[in-house]
C-alpha cells in the first residue's frame, strides 16, 4: 500500500489542547487533594470543569473528528469493527473508531461527574467544601464525598485501559496513534478526504461559554452564594420575656 503523500489534518487544536490539558490536570488534582491543599484543587477542578464543558459543546458544534454524532456508532458498527468486517474495518477510519468512540464519551462522562461531586462535596470535618456545597445537604455532601473518591479510582482504571488500547496500536497494530494527538496530523495507507475542520473562533466561543459557567459555579451559583433552608443560620434564642 502507499503511504498518502500529504498527512491528513485529523485533530483540531482545540481537540488536542483539551486532551493535554486533561493528562496535566489529572496529576495536579490528584496531588493537591492528596497533599491537602484544598484551595488549589478547587482552583484545579474549575479549570478541568472548564475543560470538559468545552469539549462537550466542541462535541456538538467542533470539527467533524471532534463530533459526537461523528464518531458514535451503534452496536453493530462496534461489533464490526471488532470482528474486522464491514465498512468501519475496512476502510481506513478518520477520527475515533467505533469502539474508540464511546471510550472518549465513558472519560468525558467520568471526568464530568467528577468535577460535579467536586463542586458539592465537604471535607471530612466539614470544614472546606466545594462552591456548591450549600446546595445539598450534609448527607448528600458526605455521599458525594465517598463517590468523589470511588470515581477517582476508576477514572484512573479507565486512564490504564486508555493507555493499554494506546500501547496496543503502537505494538501490535503498528499504528502511532499518540503523534497524531500531538501533531494533528496522521498519515493514511491510502487516500481518504480530510475532515473539514471548524473555525478557532467557535472553539473560543465554546471556551468562553463554559468559563462563564465556571465562573459562576465559583461565586457560589444560582443567585450566587445562595443558601438553602438546611443552610440558613440558626434562629436567634428566645428571650425569657418571649415566654411571659
Ligand atoms: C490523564 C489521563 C488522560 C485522559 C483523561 C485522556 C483522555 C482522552 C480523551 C477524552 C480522548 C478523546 C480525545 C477527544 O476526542 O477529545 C483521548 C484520546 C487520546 N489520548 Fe488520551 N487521555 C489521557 C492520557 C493520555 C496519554 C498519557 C496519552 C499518550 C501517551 C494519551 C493519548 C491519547 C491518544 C493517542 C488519543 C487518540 C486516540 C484515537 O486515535 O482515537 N492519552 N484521551
Amino acid at each position: 500500500m502507499r503511504e498518502a503523500a500529504v498527512p491528513v489534518k485529523l485533530w483540531d487544536l482545540p481537540v488536542r489542547l483539551i486532551h493535554w490539558g486533561f493528562v496535566v490536570l489529572l496529576p495536579l488534582l490528584w496531588w493537591s487533594a492528596e497533599s491537602g491543599r484544598l484551595g488549589l484543587h478547587k482552583t484545579f477542578g474549575l479549570v478541568m470543569l472548564t475543560l470538559v464543558v468545552t469539549r462537550l459543546l466542541w462535541g456538538l458544534v467542533g470539527s467533524p473528528t471532534a463530533r459526537f454524532d461523528g464518531f458514535l456508532r451503534g452496536p453493530r458498527a462496534i461489533l464490526d469493527y471488532l470482528k474486522g468486517r464491514g465498512e468501519t474495518a475496512r476502510a481506513p477510519v478518520v477520527g475515533h473508531n467505533p469502539l474508540g468512540g464511546w471510550s472518549v464519551m465513558a472519560m468525558l462522562t467520568l471526568l464530568g461527574a467528577q468535577v460535579a461531586l467536586g463542586l458539592v462535596t465537604q471535607d471530612v470535618d466539614g470544614l472546606e467544601s466545594g462552591p456548591l456545597n450549600s446546595l445539598v445537604s450534609w448527607d448528600t455532601a458526605e455521599a458525594a464525598r465517598e463517590a468523589h473518591e470511588l470515581l477517582f479510582n476508576l477514572i484512573l482504571a479507565l486512564v490504564v485501559l486508555h493507555l493499554a488500547a494506546i500501547a496496543f496500536y503502537r505494538f501490535v497494530r503498528k499504528d502511532d496513534l499518540v503523534r497524531p494527538m500531538v501533531t494533528g496530523r496522521r498519515r493514511f495507507s491510502e487516500a481518504v478526504a480530510p475532515p473539514h475542520l471548524a473555525p478557532l473562533w467557535r472553539a473560543a466561543l465554546c471556551a468562553v461559554l463554559a468559563a462563564a459557567l465556571a465562573g459562576w459555579v465559583w461565586l457560589g451559583a444560582p443567585p450566587f452564594g445562595a443558601r438553602y433552608p438546611w443552610d440558613q443560620p440558626a434562629l436567634a434564642p428566645l428571650d425569657a420575656a418571649d415566654y411571659m
